[in-house]
Formats: C-alpha cells, sequence, structure tokens
C-alpha cells in the first residue's frame, strides 16, 4: 500500500505523506501543502480536518464506538467511578488503589474556594445564566492562585492544578445555583464523594442535610463518565485553540466553557427538555414537530438528534436510556416527559428524512431526563455537562503542550472588495 497521496494541480504532480492511526483512521498530512503548491484546503467546519495526533479517546460514528485510553465507554460506564475515569483520562492508565487514595485526596483539599472569591458570586445578578458565572469564576480563581498561570504539564504542579481545577469548577457550580435561587452557600463536605459532595453543596438545607441515596449518586456518576471526554468536540477544540497561544488552563477551559454553552453543542440537553415540554404542552403529536425540523423555512431542528461523527448510534445515548428506565423506576419517578422521548426517538427512526441523513439520538437526547431524576433543576443542565467534560478538556490542554503544538491559525480566502480608495465623509 502506498504511503503517499499524490496532489495533481496546475498540471504538477506533488507527494504528501499518509498516516495511519492506532485504530486504522487515515490521513493525508497536508502541512505543506500551501509551501509546495501554493495551495491551502477549504474545509468550513473542520468536518475533514484533523488538527491533532490524540492518545487521549478514540471515536468510530460509524460503529458507534467510544473509548477513552482504550477502554470501552460500556465498561467504564458500568464499572468505574467518575473520579476514576477522570484519572484515566489525565495519566494515560487506571489508577492503583493508593493512587486513587491519593488523587481524591488532592480533589477534597481543594473543594473550599478563597472567601474573597465567594463574594463575587454576589456581583452578579439573580437569574444570571450559570454557564456565565462559570466561566468568568474559572478564570477568577487563577487570580486567586497566581501560581497556576504558569503550570508544568507533569509533575506535582501539573497533578495539583489538575485535582484544583476538577474540585473547583464543582464548588463554583453548586455555588452559582444556590446565589442564583437566593439560597445560603453549602461548604464542601471532605467526608463524601464527589458526587455526593457536589449534590449536598447543590441541596443541603441549614436545617437538614441532604444525603443522596445510591441510585442518584450511581446516576450522577454515569452521567459525568459519560461526558468525561470527546475528542476534538467544538468545546474541546476551542480549548486547545486557546491553548495554542500558551493561554493557562484556567482561561483555556473558561473558553471550553463558553463553547459548550451553544445549543448546537452541550446546550442541547436543556434545548431537549424545552423541547419535550412544548411538545407536551402544546398538545401537537411529534410528527407535527418532526415536520417542523424537515421543512427548510423553519428554523426548528429536533434538539438532542444529529451528530458530526456518530452516523449509526451514538454508544452515550445508548447506556442512558437504559439506565433512565432503571433510575426512574428505582426511585418511583413517573416522567410523562420520557413517554414523549420514547415516541419521538420512535417515530423518528422511521422518518425517511431522518434514515436518509443518518440522524439518530445523541448523548443530549435522553441527558435531561436522567438529570431531572437527580433533581437537577434545568439552567444547571449545560453547567452539568461542563463538570463532566473538565478531564477531558485538561487532558487535550496538557497533551497539545506535551507536543509542543503550534498556535492554531487557520487561514482563509478572501472574498472581499479588493483595493479602492478612501472617500472623505464629508
Ligand atoms: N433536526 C433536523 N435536521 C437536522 C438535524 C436536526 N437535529 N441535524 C441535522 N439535520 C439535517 C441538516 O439540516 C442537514 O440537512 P440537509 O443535508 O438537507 O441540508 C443534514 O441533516 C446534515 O446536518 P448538518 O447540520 O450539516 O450536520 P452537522 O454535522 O454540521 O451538525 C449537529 C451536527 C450540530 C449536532 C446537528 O445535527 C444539530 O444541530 N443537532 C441538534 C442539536 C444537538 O442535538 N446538538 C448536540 C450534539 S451532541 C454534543 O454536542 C454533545
Amino acid at each position: 500500500m502506498s504511503d503517499k497521496a499524490v496532489l495533481n494541480v496546475d498540471g504538477q504532480s506533488y507527494d504528501f505523506d499518509v498516516f495511519t492511526g492506532s485504530e486504522n483512521e487515515k490521513c493525508i498530512d497536508i502541512s505543506d501543502l500551501r509551501s509546495k503548491t501554493g495551495y491551502i484546503t477549504m474545509d468550513p467546519g473542520f468536518g475533514n480536518t484533523g488538527s491533532c495526533y490524540s492518545s487521549i479517546t478514540y471515536v468510530d460514528g460509524a460503529k458507534g464506538i467510544l473509548k477513552y485510553r482504550g477502554y470501552p465507554i460500556e465498561e467504564l460506564a458500568q464499572k468505574a467511578t467518575f473520579t476514576e475515569t477522570a484519572y484515566l483520562i489525565l495519566y494515560g492508565e487506571l489508577p492503583t488503589q493508593e493512587q486513587l487514595f491519593a488523587f481524591s485526596k488532592r480533589i477534597r483539599e481543594h473543594a473550599p474556594i478563597h472567601t474573597n472569591l465567594e463574594h463575587h458570586f454576589s456581583g452578579f445578578p439573580q437569574n444570571a445564566p450559570p454557564m456565565a458565572i462559570l466561566s468568568a469564576m474559572l478564570n477568577l480563581v487563577s487570580c486567586f492562585h497566581p501560581e497556576v498561570l504558569e503550570v508544568p504539564t507533569t509533575g506535582e504542579e501539573f497533578d495539583r492544578t489538575a485535582a484544583l481545577l476538577l474540585s473547583k469548577v464543582r464548588t463554583i457550580a453548586a455555588f452559582a445555583y444556590r446565589m442564583a435561587s437566593g439560597q445560603p452557600i453549602n461548604h464542601p463536605n471532605p467526608n463524601l464523594s464527589y458526587c455526593s459532595n457536589f449534590l449536598h453543596m447543590m441541596f443541603s438545607d441549614p436545617f437538614q442535610p441532604y444525603e443522596a441515596s445510591p441510585a442518584i449518586d450511581q446516576a450522577l456518576n454515569l452521567f459525568l463518565i459519560l461526558h468525561a471526554d470527546h475528542e476534538q468536540n467544538c468545546s474541546t477544540s476551542t480549548v486547545r485553540v486557546v491553548g495554542s497561544s500558551r493561554a493557562n488552563l484556567f482561561s483555556s477551559v473558561a473558553a471550553g466553557v463558553c463553547a459548550l454553552w451553544g445549543p448546537l453543542h452541550g446546550g442541547a440537553n436543556a434545548a431537549v427538555i424545552k423541547m419535550l415540554r412544548e411538545i407536551r404542552d402544546s398538545g401537537n403529536t411529534p410528527s407535527y414537530y418532526l415536520d417542523r425540523a424537515k421543512d427548510k423555512n423553519d428554523e426548528f431542528r429536533l434538539m438532542g438528534f444529529g451528530h458530526r461523527i456518530y452516523k449509526n448510534f451514538d454508544p452515550r445515548s445508548i447506556i442512558l436510556k437504559n439506565q433512565v428506565h432503571e433510575v426512574l423506576k428505582e426511585l418511583n419517578i413517573d416522567d410523562n416527559l420520557l413517554e414523549i422521548a420514547l415516541e419521538l426517538e420512535e417515530t423518528t427512526l422511521k422518518d425517511e428524512y431522518f434514515i436518509s441523513r443518518n440522524l439518530y439520538p445523541n448523548v443530549d437526547f435522553y441527558s435531561g431526563i436522567l438529570l431531572r431524576a437527580i433533581g437537577i433543576p434545568l439552567n444547571m443542565y449545560t453547567v452539568m455537562f461542563a463538570i463532566g467534560r473538565m478531564p477531558g478538556w485538561i487532558a487535550n490542554w496538557k497533551e497539545l503542550h506535551d507536543h509542543n503544538q503550534r498556535i492554531s491559525r487557520p487561514r482563509q480566502i478572501f472574498t472581499g472588495e479588493t483595493s479602492r480608495a478612501y472617500v472623505p465623509i464629508d
């Protein structure tokens, strides 16, 4: 098999190296295309553009495969905790008992936030979007830890900073919710696990500590594991682009939060629930919404459907769908939105428009119903996604530094006016 790709352009022939990844996926290395030929490639939305070599996460969209560091998502979802999964994503190996203990201890130690940082929460108007608060506060954390502005990507300082970030994102998220809903904040409890501690900070009342049932703790662990990484998605690419200027880890992930916020990405989990509620409350049938989604003159899209990479099924949505049934049964919850979601999915999967475009439920289609069962309010759904995605963002930021990646700087083809003479305003 040839290890060169040949391009014929302007009557000349040029060779480019071909590279095959460990899962047999292939690329043509065009990094010297412009210097050799004078051409650039055009790929809006980067659907065909590889931006890095990575050993963190593998996705096969045709077969519906997702692996973190070689471990199938199905196995991690069944057997691991989120903390263990975060360790795996950051360091490339599952932790030993000792390593997990040390990692969890660091996370526990960094859960409280500086009192002066706490005061900043009261500066936000009530009902400020929690994603805006999260992004702003992540940037602010670095002001209270100036040592994190220059973090090496290995060794003690990196370990400390990664744990600090995994821990602070959880505290900030819970505090943002408490403040926005006019409730006193709950300080972290070092005796609780990662998920139970978050739920305590969210839901404890001064005279009634919240104790998460094992079913709820497990459901939250699962949610976070399924969101922990997803290779070069919009928010992770953003973290890499920002980090490529050698911006610090905190501002890089704060940018990731902003990218995740959009309804075409992480914001879809809340949009799905809004859509299901609208279907329920309007009395219209799922088919009515399907027709709207297919109408090119209507901006409505079926939220939670379609994916840039998965063209068969999203393995995370299958796991979530099964889990949602179990959790609702265990918690004795009858959620009519689940019925609507199931009906919508069934109708959609038989529809020619969706079949021909390979549009299937994605991770966000059932995740909102799981979050509802856990008791998470709608405006926190995308924040929950951000907490889950943090290990992936940190690992990608670390990897780009380890690989000494060049600054990200795409090119363009200019289509505007050429030279014009200035006309004075009078
Ligand atoms: N509803 C209706 N039509 C859709 C949908 C949808 N949800 N998704 C894609 N299509 C159609 C497009 O209109 C397009 O049709 P056309 O070929 O006739 O023009 C075709 O399917 C291909 O869609 P693109 O938008 O080109 O696909 P792309 O890969 O750019 O977008 C995306 C993927 C953003 C996820 C898209 O499917 C979408 O908007 N889905 C709804 C939002 C959503 O659920 N986002 C969460 C994604 S998962 C995540 O980020 C964690």
